[in-house]
């Protein structure tokens, strides 16, 4: 049950979203001219987050081959985020059935799934205008990615949010930063940071307030699942159907991106506010911690 004063918190916050929404939201069918020329020599991501960056391998490739390498991978980080914001957007509005529909938190929750909606167009068609085929699900990962918004309620949804937002948020930054980038590739990034801020946003203020009378059975849950999402991060950081689309030694690349440490460092620098977040909110226990220290993102 929500008392009054959660609920006004609640609503406040959903209310300041959305006058943030209608200054600013984004049509990339419209705002990004997706059939512009690309220079061949252009990075799709900064070469230093490529997960070969700095290996023996690297060191032996071509200018062209690290571009290349760099297209597969930008294309398998975003396929990835599709599917990845498909759960967000059915576990909000299966929490919605619940909801009042006058709230200015379900008119927010329903103004983010369009955002989500808009973001997983504009990442289909970034894909396909840098001319990558798309990383898809195979069924058996269709039927496990099928249960992660069954799992979505209360607590779990708003870190669930937070699990595929905030790492990814800064690895998208560090693309900004970067000068050289393919320009369809940097404008994707302008728009899904600016709208994701407001997703982080909204998911934080759900945490702390759902914190505050989760039962001790759901605290320990998310605690303890947060980690899955190193699992899904590294997936979609690393394939190694990146390498064999680039004629790459699978095995061997595989294994030297597993010991880069540019690669480790990058991890734990992304994941540092949010883990500042989750520690602050005693949401990383023994079983989390040794989840994202397994795929680097921990020391
Ligand atoms: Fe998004
Ligand atoms: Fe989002």
């Amino acid at each position: 049950m929500t008392t009054p004063s959660r609920r006004t918190t609640r609503d406040q916050v959903a209310a300041r979203l959305l006058g943030g929404s209608i200054r600013r939201s984004h049509n990339s069918l419209v705002e990004i001219d997706w059939d512009a020329p690309q220079d061949p020599d252009l990075f799709y991501m900064p070469p230093e987050t490529i997960s070969l960056y700095g290996t023996p391998l690297w060191e032996k490739m071509s200018h062209r081959e690290r571009v290349e390498l760099s297209r597969q991978e930008v294309a398998n980080t975003f396929s990835r985020a599709v599917w990845f914001e498909n759960t967000l957007n059915q576990g909000l509005l299966r929490t919605m059935l619940y909801q009042d529909p006058t709230s200015p938190h379900v008119h927010y929750a329903l103004t983010e799934l369009g955002d989500e909606t808009r973001h997983m167009v504009m990442f289909g068609k970034m894909v396909s205008a840098i001319g990558a085929e798309p990383y898809r699900l195979s069924r058996l990962q269709v039927l496990a990615v099928q249960a992660m918004p069954f799992l979505y309620r209360g607590l779990m949804l708003y870190v669930a949010a937070l699990c595929g937002e905030e790492v990814i948020d800064d690895v998208q930054r560090k693309y900004l930063a970067h000068p050289g980038l393919q320009p369809i590739v940097a404008q994707t990034m302008r728009i899904h940071i600016a709208e994701e801020a407001r997703h982080i946003r909204f998911a934080r203020e759900g945490v702390r307030r759902r914190m505050q009378t989760a039962p001790w059975w759901s605290r320990t849950f998310c605690a303890t699942a947060n980690g899955a999402a190193a699992f899904i991060l590294d997936k979609m950081f690393n394939d190694k159907r990146a390498y064999e689309r680039c004629g790459l030694p699978v095995r061997e690349a595989v294994r030297q991106a597993k010991a880069n440490e540019y690669n480790r460092a990058g991890r734990r620098a992304a994941f540092a506010d949010f883990r500042e977040f989750l520690e602050d909110n005693n949401l990383l226990n023994v079983v989390s911690r040794a989840a994202w220290r397994r795929y680097g993102f921990l020391a």
